[in-house]
């Protein structure tokens, strides 16, 4: 598979069958997350992978609405970073959350990106917060992002070429 077909495959999976990812598939995964670029390259990244369904569901409700797929899912990976060592912690997050999902992509697998920075649960409390409690990270730590993964349970369509926004590419001016 290409690069561009890779691309054109991924989209984001929200339903998942119930078979594991295994520990191979999880090495790899990580493998590709610690290549990930970074400003300065800091590598002020940290990876909390989980699989106990406590914790899952625990994420799955840790924001208002947009989380309740990690709940299905067997894996995820939460993203943060240190932002006392990275001045480009959000760029840093993203760029890992891309790789996981892209590697994912290539092994076979479904993933979807859900956003927890600056998210909130209906009373008001802070997504990142609420992670940061149950997983016992420092305040220091900028949660990003969780990115579910497994086997897909729904199929999705390939990103439609002829519908790609085109008209948002300038050349020489705007
Ligand atoms: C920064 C970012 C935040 C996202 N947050 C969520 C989220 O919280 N919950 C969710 O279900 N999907 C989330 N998504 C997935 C997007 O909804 C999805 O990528 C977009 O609709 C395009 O669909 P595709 O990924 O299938 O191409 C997020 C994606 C990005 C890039």
């Amino acid at each position: 598979m290409t690069f561009k077909d890779l691309a054109k495959k991924r989209r984001s999976i929200r339903t998942f069958t119930e078979q594991s990812v295994t520990e191979e598939q999880r090495k790899q995964l990580m493998t590709v997350a610690l290549m990930s670029p970074t400003g300065k390259n800091c590598r002020a990244w940290e990876f909390v992978i989980v699989d106990d369904r406590e914790k899952l569901q625990l994420l799955s409700e840790c924001k208002a609405s947009g989380a309740q797929l990690i709940a299905g899912a067997p894996l995820a990976v939460i993203v943060a970073v240190d932002k006392e060592k990275s001045e480009t912690w959000v760029e840093d997050a993203s760029i890992a959350c891309t790789m996981l999902m892209l590697q994912a992509e290539d092994m076979g697998l479904g993933s979807c990106w859900v956003e927890i920075m600056n998210r909130r649960r209906e009373d008001g409390t802070l997504a990142e917060d609420i992670i940061r409690e149950a997983f016992g990270m420092p305040e220091r730590m900028g949660v990003l992002a969780v990115v579910a993964i497994g086997y897909k349970a729904q199929e999705r369509n390939l990103q439609n070429e002829d519908r790609l926004l085109w008209d948002k590419v300038h050349i020489n001016k705007w």
